[in-house]
């Protein structure tokens, strides 16, 4: 695979990175991505940074009947956590049938000499790989988290190992909705070039 662009591929690749936004949850409806979709999602999303090439992450894919399985897992374990009412377990057991697909990114750092932050934040590349690959084939898309990310007890109810956590939720389907760009930072206030005092 050659790895230079053309100049018009290059312009709609950074059109399309100026101008991609996430679309919330509550504007999704089906369809979601089919399954070769689904696989290039993926395939984009295992194409991340990741130093000594640990993978120190892997994937959920939750779709179809499995979102209300995993929803209720998850408000099991939160009904024994805490004193909530029906509606609430309602809502949680709900929660991953917002959209029509849901990937769950795992961040599954291992002991070795690349550092454990590192590992981390290959697991956060993987998430906005998602983002990015699902809005370049014209999904909406949005990286969430919430109680369950860190949650040991629900880390164990979904099958995780002890050091695993939840990197992020990525919630997939489709939208009419064209968001508003959101404020953006001004880069003089990110950004400085660094010179020796
Ligand atoms: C780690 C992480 C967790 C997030 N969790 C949530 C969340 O739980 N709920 C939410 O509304 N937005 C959450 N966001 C923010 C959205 O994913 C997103 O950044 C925001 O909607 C604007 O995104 P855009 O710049 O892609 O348009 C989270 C972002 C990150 C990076």
């Amino acid at each position: 695979m050659t790895i230079k662009m053309n100049h018009s591929k290059k312009q709609a690749v950074t059109e399309f990175m100026l101008s991609r936004r996430s679309v919330l949850i509550k504007n999704m409806v089906e369809p979601g991505p089919n399954a070769d979709e689904l696989e290039t999602i993926l395939t984009i999303a295992t194409r991340v940074p990741d130093h000594r090439k640990l993978e120190p992450w892997r994937l959920f894919v939750i779709q179809g009947d499995e979102r209300r399985e995993f929803g209720e897992r998850l408000a099991a374990v939160k009904a024994q956590k805490e004193d909530i009412t029906n509606i609430q377990i309602n809502i949680e057991k709900d929660c991953f049938m917002r959209a029509p697909l849901v990937i769950a990114v795992i961040a599954s750092p291992v002991e070795h000499k690349t550092p454990e932050v590192e590992q981390i934040l290959s697991a956060g590349a993987v998430c906005q790989n998602i983002n990015i690959a699902a809005t370049s084939l014209g999904y909406a898309s949005q990286w969430v988290t919430g109680w369950s990310c860190l949650d040991p007890a629900a880390q164990q109810a979904i099958g995780l190992d002890h050091k695993e956590f939840i990197a992020g939720y990525l919630y997939i389907g489709s939208s009419d909705e064209q968001p508003q760009d959101r404020q953006r930072p001004e880069l003089k206030d990110v950004v400085t070039y660094w010179k020796a005092e």
